[in-house]
C-alpha cells in the first residue's frame, strides 16, 4: 500500500467551500441559543413515580439493589406522596412488597379488597387526593412462584388470569386508583378489564396498558423489591415479548388500543427508544415509557463508582424519552429529579 509520506493539512477546499457557507455550530455558541432552539424539555409534568408500599409502620427499609429507593409502609407512602404532590409530580404507581406467607400459586390475595395495595390506594387518595393513583393489577407480587399469571402443569393459563386480573382491577378502582395499568401481558385483558370497569360504574378509570412488555433482564432490581427474586422458576417468555421484535410490539398496542387502553407504554425504557418512536408515530397515542429498575441502577451503580456523573446521566437519559415521543416516564429518579428541576 501507498502511504503519502507527508499529508497535506489540508485539501485544497475551504471549509466554508465544503459546507457550502452552513454552519451548524452558530445555534451552539452560546447558552442563550442553545436555550432557543432546544427541542426537547423535561418538566415535572412527565413523571409517573413507582413506590413499592410494604406492611407494617413506620417501616423505610432501603433496597440493596436500588439506591435511595424504599419500601415505604403504607403511612410512609402517604408521606412520600404528600411530597410528590408538593413536587408537582402528577401521578405515582404502587407495587407492593407481599408478606410471603399471603403468596399462593394463584395469587388469590389479589382478591382481598383489604390488600397492601389497596390499603395504600385508600390511604393515599384520603391524605393526597390531588396525585393520580395507578395500579398494576398483575399476580407477581401474589403468587408463590413469582409469574403474572396462574401456572397450571407449568402453562401460564391465559383466560384464568384475565378473569382474576380483571377481579383485581375493579377492586383497585373501588379503592380509588383513577388509572389501572395492567402489566401482565395476557391476551384479552383490556378489553376485559374495560367491559370489568363499567359494568362496575368506573367508566371514569383510565387503562394504562403495559402493551409492549420486553422478556428482559432489566427487571432484576425490582424482583428484589418485590421479595420475588428468589421464587421465579424458569422465565416470562410465553408471555412477555420477545426483544427481538418490533412488528410484533406494534401488533400488541394496536390490539390494546382496540380493546380499549387510554394510553401505551414500553418497557423496558432506554433499551427500547426505538419501539417508543415507532409507537407514537403510528398509533399517536399518549405513550410512556418505564424506565425499568436495571435502569436506575446502572446509573446509580456506575455513579457511586466515580465512573459517570449520576446526575448528568439520570437527566439525559429523562430526556431521551422525550425526544423519543414519550408523554412521561414511569421513574424511580422522580422525586429526585423533580426536586432538582425546581432549583
Ligand atoms: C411484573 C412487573 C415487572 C416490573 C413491574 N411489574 C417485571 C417482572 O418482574 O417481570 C418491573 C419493574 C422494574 O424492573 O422496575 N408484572
Amino acid at each position: 500500500m501507498n502511504r503519502p509520506t507527508s499529508p497535506k493539512a489540508a485539501g485544497s477546499r475551504s471549509v466554508d467551500e465544503i459546507t457550502e457557507g452552513r454552519r451548524l455550530r452558530r445555534m451552539r455558541k452560546a447558552p442563550w441559543s442553545r436555550r432557543l432552539v432546544q427541542e426537547n424539555r423535561l418538566t415535572v409534568d412527565d413523571l409517573i413515580w413507582p413506590i413499592f408500599p410494604t406492611a407494617g409502620k413506620n417501616v423505610r427499609e432501603p433496597i440493596a439493589a436500588m439506591p435511595g429507593v424504599f419500601r415505604l409502609s403504607v403511612d410512609a407512602a402517604v408521606k412520600e406522596a404528600k411530597r410528590a404532590a408538593k413536587l408537582g409530580i402528577p401521578a405515582i404507581a404502587t407495587f407492593p412488597n407481599i408478606d410471603g406467607t399471603l403468596k399462593d400459586v394463584t395469587g388469590s390475595h389479589i382478591l382481598d379488597p383489604d390488600n397492601l395495595i389497596n390499603q395504600a390506594t385508600r390511604a393515599i387518595k384520603a391524605a393526597v387526593p390531588e396525585i393520580g393513583i395507578i395500579t398494576d393489577a398483575a399476580l407477581d407480587p401474589f403468587t408463590s412462584h413469582g409469574h403474572d399469571g396462574i401456572l397450571r402443569d407449568g402453562v401460564i393459563v391465559n383466560d384464568e388470569t384475565v378473569e382474576q386480573v380483571t377481579a383485581a382491577a375493579v377492586l383497585q378502582a373501588a379503592a380509588g386508583a383513577d388509572i389501572i395499568a395492567p402489566s401482565d401481558m395476557m391476551d384479552g385483558r383490556i378489553g376485559a378489564i374495560r367491559d370489568a370497569l363499567d359494568a362496575n360504574g368506573f367508566q371514569d378509570v383510565a387503562i394504562m396498558s403495559y402493551a409492549t412488555k420486553f422478556a428482559s433482564a432489566f427487571y432484576g432490581p425490582y424482583r428484589e423489591a418485590i421479595g420475588t427474586a428468589g421464587l421465579l422458576k424458569g422465565d416470562k417468555k410465553t408471555y412477555y415479548l420477545d426483544p427481538a421484535n418490533t412488528d410484533e410490539a406494534m401488533r400488541e398496542i394496536e390490539q390494546d388500543i382496540a380493546e380499549g387502553a387510554d394510553m401505551i407504554m414500553v418497557k423496558p425504557g432506554l433499551p427500547y427508544l426505538d419501539i417508543i418512536r415507532r409507537a407514537k408515530d403510528e398509533f399517536a397515542m399518549p405513550t410512556f415509557a418505564y424506565q425499568v429498575s436495571g435502569e436506575y441502577s446502572m446509573i446509580k451503580a456506575a455513579s457511586a463508582n466515580g465512573w459517570i456523573d449520576g446526575e448528568r446521566a439520570m437527566l439525559e437519559s429523562l430526556l431521551a424519552f422525550k425526544r423519543a415521543g414519550c408523554d412521561g416516564i414511569l421513574t424511580y429518579f422522580a422525586a429526585e429529579v423533580a426536586e432538582l428541576l425546581s432549583k
